[in-house]
């Protein structure tokens, strides 16, 4: 297995550097902002959740910090373009450079979309909008968020080496196995997977953008609170917030670090798309996979997917 190794010397470069984020109020998220921050990044996060949000940025700019970095909260729903657009604008207005773009906002599973209990042909006829909220939130904002880091990215003046720009989105364990009980969730944290995967040839190329996706087992926040009861009598590895802040901070200052989909589990993490790939002759058998590499390179960057027919 591929270890993924938090670097404090590589965390330096960092410094200086222009951050924006989703889902910065609380948890895992607010962890991240708090380690940027004392590294002296400038970090621009929303969050729908104001009275969380407004105390991180005050506790922050309350405390001395020497390597100059900067906290800046704005309240959005990551549902609405025009809210998350105006954090990106608030932050490139202010430095003229977007360099860290980290999407960490989602909610969890709704309750009862499949239940039988809940479920028979009376009760079908409701549209269900809870699901259409969480999907929005969990994988259709993300899409969002990536378009416009790219955006603001292509518009920002190259940094210098060996720092290289990076967009880091934060999956689930639930997105890269089976977890019941999670079928919306796990369905939109696949598909930030998916996103990642589709990204990593091509936005570097593209944009000279990194793509990477962080993959927490349980953490120790309130997303947890249901299962947390059980996870710790069975004496479960659990993550803390910083120990997953701690990885996605690493896929940002890693710059050989793309394409990763990094499983963080009892503090240390993993990348479970090396073992994918590497195993991929097995899994696929040894012919198709030769094929399916040709297949690939046919395809090339993809532009032909939504050209005319050739
Ligand atoms: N805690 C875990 O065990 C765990 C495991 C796997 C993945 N994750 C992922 O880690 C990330 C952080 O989760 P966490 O555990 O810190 O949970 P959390 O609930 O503490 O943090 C999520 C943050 O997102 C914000 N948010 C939710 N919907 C929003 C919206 N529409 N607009 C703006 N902000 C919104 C919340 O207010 C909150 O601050 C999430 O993407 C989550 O899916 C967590």
């Amino acid at each position: 297995m591929a270890e993924i190794l938090y670097s404090e010397t590589l965390a330096q470069r960092l410094r200086g550097k222009v951050v924006v984020m989703t889902g910065g109020a609380q948890g895992i998220g607010a962890a991240t902002v708090a380690q940027l921050h004392a590294l002296g990044a400038h970090v621009f996060f929303g969050d729908w959740d104001v009275t969380h949000g407004a105390k991180l940025e005050d506790d922050l700019r309350a405390k001395a910090n020497p390597q100059g970095g900067s906290a800046h909260f704005r309240q959005l729903d990551v549902r609405d373009y025009s809210s998350q657009l105006a954090l990106f604008d608030a932050a490139y207005r202010a430095h003229g450079q977007i360099d860290v773009a980290i999407s960490c906002a989602a909610v969890k599973e709704p309750s009862g979309y499949f239940e039988p209990a809940d479920l028979d042909l009376e009760s079908v006829r409701k549209e269900p909008s809870a699901i259409n909220d969480a999907m929005a939130i969990n994988l259709t904002s993300v899409l969002h968020f990536t378009r416009l880091a790219l955006a603001h990215m292509k518009s920002s003046p190259a940094p210098a080496p060996p720092f290289t720009r990076s967009i880091t989105l934060i999956s689930s364990i639930a997105g890269i196995t089976e977890a019941p009980g999670l079928f919306a969730y796990g369905a939109a944290k696949h598909g930030v997977i998916g996103l990642m995967r589709a990204l990593r040839p091509w936005a570097p190329v593209r944009y000279g953008v990194r793509v990477n996706a962080i993959c927490p087992w349980a953490t120790d926040t309130q997303l947890l609170s249901g299962v947390k009861g059980r996870w710790a009598a069975e004496k479960m590895p659990l993550n803390t917030p910083d120990d997953v802040a701690r990885q996605i901070m690493q896929s940002a200052a890693d710059a050989t670090l793309n394409g990763t989909a990094v499983f963080v589990t009892g503090g240390q993490g993993f990348d479970t798309e090396e073992g994918v790939d590497r195993c991929r002759p097995k899994w696929m058998g040894e012919e198709n996979a030769a094929e399916f590499d040709k297949g690939q390179k046919i395809l090339g960057l993809g532009g032909d997917w939504t050209s005319e027919e050739k």
